[in-house]
């Protein structure tokens, strides 16, 4: 869609001219619409822009609506020290109130909170009620005192997609402790170097997991990950699939041990809306990944406020986000937005493979689900097995649709319209990051589509596209996505590293006018409509299957392989995951290369930091393209690798390095 301009900016190539208007009777009954209404605000244009340049007074609204407060805050927004803003202060503040609480004390006690589908096929499906939730919520609650878990402490939890997961956040959120999870599919040393990072006090996990059918281990990698982690006081196990496990006697403690005999009852914590509710570890460019924090005050507001608009949320909707809780995504619309507004969602633990590429499908047509929300690597998964699978079932239940994770192809976009939603369907496709918290730019019910792009920020936020300088750019031209103002559901910080936080996200636009405007790291442009079209990370940042992997990481990973010496690793367009990470590597002097050493890397890696940063394909290379100062320049190294123009070179200082890298393509 675009090409390299001067100056870092770039230019929109090609346009997408097909518009899908949104059909009458979903912008009518629309969420948005009602408030539009309430307001006398007449188009989407004037929406969009009044909310965002009254920014405070919105999400004053807002947070106003969304939100029970033990107590009023007196100030919306405090600048004063920024880059640490602060939302609500002087309020009183606890999520899991919110998400549970007052629906499980209210009427929605008997609704169903979470359908909640097991792997295996011949394991039965379980319905729990806000009323269920807020009892297991307290139980454990109460388990997690009597192990002497007080507010502030760290809980890391390493667990399958099962009812425990969300069970276990709300109830460290309600006693003012904070979470970080950690995708079960990462490594032993993957969620070790996490639990060390945060000086996490207990960890959750299970004994294993159901992957295809069949029982695997998980507590083995949580006990090499806690093996050297001091701060680890207790590891709690619950048992979901009853197999075998080492057991360190006065350590680690069963699940339902624990809860045994605990109150039902727990009262939450009154916290200041600035304390952290968790933190999530998230790849940056360095190899270390950066556990981004957010705060209690403003998760209440963003992802419930940002879901209602943009799904449009209704009280007898069934919604479904198939992302895993280990990610943003299923922090923010599987477990907190959700449960606030008090919306009945689906929770599934497997793959969407297994038994056969009809498992999503059934489970919409079984449990009527009214609205999904998925990523483009699965949609294309699902366009590879074909339309037949989606075409066995009844999906007449949906009626809007979304995307996330990366930009969706218009290929894609017109399948997942066409053989989901029957031809008729929205696609809400949501751009946002770890860091945002919430959706940032999002279509809503009422916005005529173009297939691929995000099109404008929400009502709220102060979006658009700057070039190096801190100059907006023109319609039609693009550089980097910002934004020029602060959202309640915005990270607060980088667990321990201060200045790291204010060196990726602030220091670009510091010393320009633009002060406090937060660097995305992705690049955009937007058409002359102003839609927004995003085209990728700005740093050396993989996004494989929706997932953002450094190639650092990996690359430290690589050369911990007591064969390697030195590794390049770039990103090759793939059909279905995005990316796929390909490794060029020099190995140490006397070291042959071999197809066997080749897949030795990859599980080297695989073992390392797990399966879904593993590389595809090593290529062990005498040489690698590097600067005068010794730094590989790997946009080199792909352009090369790619069959691409390597461009500017005159940096390196081993030219001929760049002729023996292959052609991968
Ligand atoms: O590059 C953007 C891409 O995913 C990055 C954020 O990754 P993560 O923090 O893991 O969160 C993923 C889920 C929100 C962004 O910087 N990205 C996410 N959504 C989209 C997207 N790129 C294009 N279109 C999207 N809808």
């Amino acid at each position: 869609m675009a090409g390299e301009g001067k100056t870092g900016k770039t230019k929109v190539l090609q346009e997408e001219t097909r518009i899908f208007e949104p059909p009458k009777e979903l912008v009518e009954n629309s969420n948005v619409m009602k408030y539009m209404k309430k307001k006398g605000i007449k188009t989407e244009k004037e929406l969009r822009e009044t909310c965002s340049k009254n920014y405070i007074e919105f999400w004053d609204e807002m947070a106003k609506e969304y939100v029970d407060w033990f107590e009023p805050y007196s100030k919306v927004m405090d600048d004063s020290d920024m880059p640490y803003f602060k939302w609500f202060t002087g309020g009183l503040v606890n999520m899991t109130h919110n998400a549970v609480d007052r629906h499980a004390k209210g009427a929605k006690k008997d609704k169903i909170a979470y359908i909640w589908v097991p792997e295996p096929t011949d394991q039965a499906t379980q319905k729990i009620t806000y009323g269920e939730l807020a009892k297991e919520v307290n139980k454990f609650a109460n388990g997690l005192k009597s192990l002497g878990v007080k507010k502030g402490d760290r809980v890391s939890l390493y667990m399958p997609m099962i009812p425990q997961l969300p069970i276990a956040m709300l109830a460290i959120a309600k006693i003012g402790a904070i979470h970080s999870i950690v995708f079960s599919g990462f490594s032993a040393k993957g969620f070790g170097d996490r639990v060390k990072d945060c000086e996490a006090k207990v960890a959750i996990t299970t004994d294993g997991f159901y992957r295809r059918g069949k029982p695997m281990p998980l507590k083995a990698n949580a006990d090499e990950a806690i093996a050297d982690a001091p701060s680890v006081e207790h590891l709690i196990v619950f048992k979901r699939t009853g197999i075998d496990v080492n057991w360190k006697e006065g350590r680690d403690i069963w699940w339902h041990d624990l809860v045994k005999g605990k109150p039902e009852e727990c009262e939450a914590e009154k916290l200041d809306p600035e304390h952290r509710l968790f933190i999530l570890y998230t790849s940056g460019t360095t190899g270390k990944p950066k556990g981004i924090e957010h705060a209690q005050g403003g998760y209440c507001v963003g992802p419930a406020q940002t879901l209602h608009w943009v799904f449009d949320l209704k009280e007898d909707d069934v919604w479904w986000c198939t992302a895993d809780i280990g990610w943003i995504t299923g922090h923010s619309y599987i477990v907190y937005g959700p449960l606030c507004l008090g919306v009945t969602g689906i929770m599934y633990e497997g793959s969407p493979d297994f038994p056969d590429f009809g498992r999503w499908w059934k489970l919409i047509q079984d449990h009527k689900v009214t609205v999904l929300y998925t990523a483009p690597t699965a949609i294309r998964m699902f366009m590879k097995q074909g339309a037949e699978w989606p075409a066995k079932y009844d999906l007449s239940s949906l009626r809007l649709l979304g995307s996330v994770g990366e930009p969706i192809n218009p290929e894609a976009w017109m399948w997942y319209r066409e053989h989901i939603g029957g031809g008729k369907l929205q696609i809400m496709d949501t751009w946002w990051q770890t860091e945002t918290g919430t959706f940032i730019c999002s279509p809503l019910p009422i916005t005529p589509l173009k297939p691929g792009s995000c099109t404008f920020p929400l009502p709220g936020f102060n979006t658009t596209i700057y070039d190096e300088l801190g100059n907006e750019v023109p319609l039609g031209e693009g550089g980097n996505i910002v934004n020029e103002t602060p959202w309640p559901s915005m990270l607060r910080a980088f667990y321990g590293d201060k200045e790291r936080y204010h060196k990726e996200y602030w220091e670009m636009y510091w010393e320009t006018p633009k002060r406090g405007t937060y660097l995305a790291g992705d690049k955009a442009t937007r058409d002359k409509d102003g839609y927004f079209w995003i085209q990728g990370r700005i740093d050396d940042v993989l996004s494989v299957a929706g997932h953002r992997i450094a190639n650092a990481e990996v690359e430290s990973a690589i050369v911990a392989h007591p064969n390697a010496a030195e590794a390049a690793v770039i990103g090759k367009p793939d059909e279905i995951k995005g990316e796929s990470i390909v490794a060029f590597v020099i190995l140490n002097v006397g070291v042959d290369p071999s197809p066997e050493l080749s897949k030795d890397v990859i599980t080297h890696v695989r073992k390392t930091l797990g399966p879904v940063a593993a590389p595809t394909e090593v290529h062990f290379v005498n040489d690698l393209p590097k600067t005068r100062s010794g730094k590989i320049m790997r946009r080199v190294v792909k352009a090369k690798a790619l069959g691409n123009p390597t461009g500017d070179t005159s940096a390196l200082a081993n030219p001929e390095a760049v002729e023996g890298i292959p052609l991968i393509v």
